[in-house]
């Protein structure tokens, strides 16, 4: 089978790790196209280099814009691609821009098309995300369902043939680099810390950080829990901070809030196992807390992975400054250990299964 994989934003390349890997173990031809939607070293390369994903055959470098405009600059880039590779399959992952032009990409060329982490919904329309996942699931020929919610929202929504529940490509991920990460990773030592003696923090949602009242909040109860905390920022907020008035930035210097640029792969999953609480906004650091046995506390009002908070392990919090603090103070693990409700980390094996077996009905004119 040709295959033409779509990633362009930092947690696609690492979905798209064990898959590819799991592709190419196969013997199928995977042609590897990036976008070019994040690339700054430490947001882009640095997954290619750790995770040992090859090189992309093709860069779009379509780089950051409005979200017509990102996404328009995708579709006429992507499309030139598939014209002249003509796959049996578009793989597309997750929820971002790249996501989307993949998908109407591969449909307006009625190309069969596999959606990997379908079925996810947070149900709040604010998210340009949930947009992005909406659509692709309703035009995608396979879905590829992390959890069983994910299957269930879908049938919820009409989509009662190809959707697969295959687990999560992220915990595959987790198992297949948690010991590469511990022998290579100096993080701990190179910053002083001390295992559960510090929390970790990332924020990245255009409701929190865009928005100057809510970005304060979040970073007044960062101050305000006085325990050090390690805050890997994300380039969008890096640019918001800077805008933010003088006193805070001088509260935050002088507090226990450590901010640090974005970390490769290693160095998070060391940095998370080891933390004594995940503070995020990020989808990927929700499941991955919930992976390692962390207590998260959520800094959005909803997720798409409800089952970490069914299971006592993730806290919705919001922005409100003062419930972050008592938050971060009082939350402990829970006492039931985590149920496997993300796959057996054979997730990346089972998508190959499912496209290999999946008649391509479009092809045939179904
Ligand atoms: C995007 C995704 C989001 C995902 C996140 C992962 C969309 C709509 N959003 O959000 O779903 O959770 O990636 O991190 O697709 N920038 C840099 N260097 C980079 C990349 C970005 O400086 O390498 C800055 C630019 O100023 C850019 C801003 O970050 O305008 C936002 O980047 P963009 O890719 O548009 O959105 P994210 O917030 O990263
Ligand atoms: N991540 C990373 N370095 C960082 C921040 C995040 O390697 O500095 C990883 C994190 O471990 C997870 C993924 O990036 O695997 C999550 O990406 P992000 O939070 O950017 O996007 P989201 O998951 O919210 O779409």
């Amino acid at each position: 089978m040709k295959i033409v994989s779509v990633v362009g934003a930092r947690p696609q390349f690492i979905k798209a790790a064990p898959v590819s890997k799991a592709l190419r173990n196969a013997g199928h031809n995977e042609i590897l196209v990036h976008t070019g939607q994040h690339y700054d070293y430490g947001m882009s390369q640095v997954f290619f280099d750790e995770l040992n994903i090859s090189e992309p055959d093709i860069n779009l470098e379509v780089g950051s814009g409005s979200h017509g405009r990102q996404t328009g600059q995708m579709l006429m880039r992507i499309e030139e691609v598939l014209l002249r590779e003509q796959p049996d399959w578009v793989l597309v992952y997750g929820d971002t821009n790249s996501t989307l032009a993949g998908a109407l990409t591969a449909v307006k060329l009625r190309i069969t098309l596999a959606h990997v982490e379908a079925g996810l919904r947070s149900f709040n329309r604010e998210m340009p995300e949930e947009h992005n996942r909406v659509l692709t699931d309703h035009c995608s020929d396979l879905l590829l369902c992390p959890t069983q919610t994910a299957v269930d929202n879908m049938g919820n929504e009409g989509i009662t043939t190809g959707a697969e529940l295959v687990g999560d490509t992220m915990y595959d991920a987790v198992l297949q680099f948690s010991e590469v990460a511990r022998e290579r990773s100096s993080i701990l030592k190179d910053f002083g810390l001390k295992s559960k003696k510090y929390l970790l923090a990332t924020l990245h949602r255009p409701y929190n950080v865009d928005v100057p009242e809510s970005l304060g909040e979040i970073l007044r109860a960062f101050i305000e829990i006085d325990e050090p905390i390690v805050f890997a920022v994300h380039p969008r907020t890096q640019e918001k901070i800077q805008s933010l008035g003088n006193s805070l930035r001088a509260q935050l210097t002088n507090s226990k809030v450590r901010l640090i640029d974005p970390v490769g792969y290693l160095d998070m999953l060391l940095l998370e196992q080891n933390a004594r609480i995940i503070l995020t906004d990020s989808g990927g650091m929700q499941k991955e807390a919930y992976f390692f046995g962390v207590p998260c506390i959520t800094l959005r009002p909803e997720t798409e992975w409800v089952e970490t908070v069914e299971a006592g392990w993730n806290m919705l919090i919001g922005s409100d400054w003062s419930l972050i603090v008592e938050q971060a103070r009082t939350m402990e693990p829970p006492p039931e250990s985590q149920r496997q409700v993300f796959g057996n980390g054979h997730a990346s094996e089972l998508i190959v299964h499912a496209l290999e077996v999946i008649i391509p009905t479009r092809r045939a004119g179904g």
